[in-house]
């Protein structure tokens, strides 16, 4: 487990008090075909918070969020570029209950769990927030397609629902890992090559703060 901070430890009883709200959640029909609510992997004192969709199936027995297999590739590719998962970051979902067949959440699900989010942000506090995938862009900026051409570029968003959540920290949207999950070339300009220099730039602004 990553090392806690006085400030970490200060704020646990808050980080506790939210996952109990979390698992008591019942403001979507999600709740009733979930096996565990999915609400946070990693270190809460970390300085980058990354965002990813929905649990799946691994995330919904287990009760973590990227611990299936395109959360072992995140984890891969984060290692790569010289994050440490459980240390560097924390890591969370737009939605925190598995939607049937794994579909995308849907609009009025992402709305009722915003509240969860913004206090996990909130609580954590990061200086980089990283978007993965569409689900993650349109319910933090409101931003409906067009991943590919923003991926690897930091934001410093005015608009969209979580504007205020978000004020004062730079955001980066990334392709999804189930994405590239889809593609295995890892050479040069492949969707998982881009991704790896994506985050050895977070890496590198990580670095910067501290
Ligand atoms: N995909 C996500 O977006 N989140 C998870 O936790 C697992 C897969």
């Amino acid at each position: 487990m990553a090392p806690c901070s006085a400030a970490v430890m200060t704020l646990q009883p808050q980080f506790d008090t939210l996952a109990q709200a979390c698992r008591d959640c019942r403001r979507c029909p999600l709740a009733a075909g979930r096996q565990q609510v999915v609400v946070s992997r990693g270190n809460p004192g970390a300085r980058v918070l990354l965002i990813g969709e929905a649990p799946g199936a691994d995330e919904d027995v287990r009760g973590q969020p990227f611990v299936g297999r395109s959360g072992q590739l995140l984890d891969r590719l984060l290692v790569q570029a010289g994050l440490d998962p459980l240390q560097d970051l924390y890591l969370c979902n737009a939605i925190k209950c598995r939607p049937p067949a794994n579909r995308r959440p849907r609009p009025a699900e992402v709305a009722a769990c915003r509240p969860w989010l913004a206090q996990q942000i909130r609580l954590v506090d990061p200086a980089l927030v990283l978007l993965v995938g569409g689900t993650a862009l349109e319910a933090v900026l409101a931003i409906k397609g067009g991943i590919t051409g923003l991926r690897g570029r930091w934001l410093s968003p005015e608009q969209g629902p979580m504007a205020t959540d978000m004020r004062g920290r730079r955001l980066m949207p990334l392709l999804h890992p189930s994405y590239l999950l889809r593609f295995a070339a890892e050479t040069e300009g492949s969707p998982r090559a881009l991704t790896r220099a994506d985050l050895q730039e977070v890496h590198r602004q990580l670095s910067a703060l501290v």
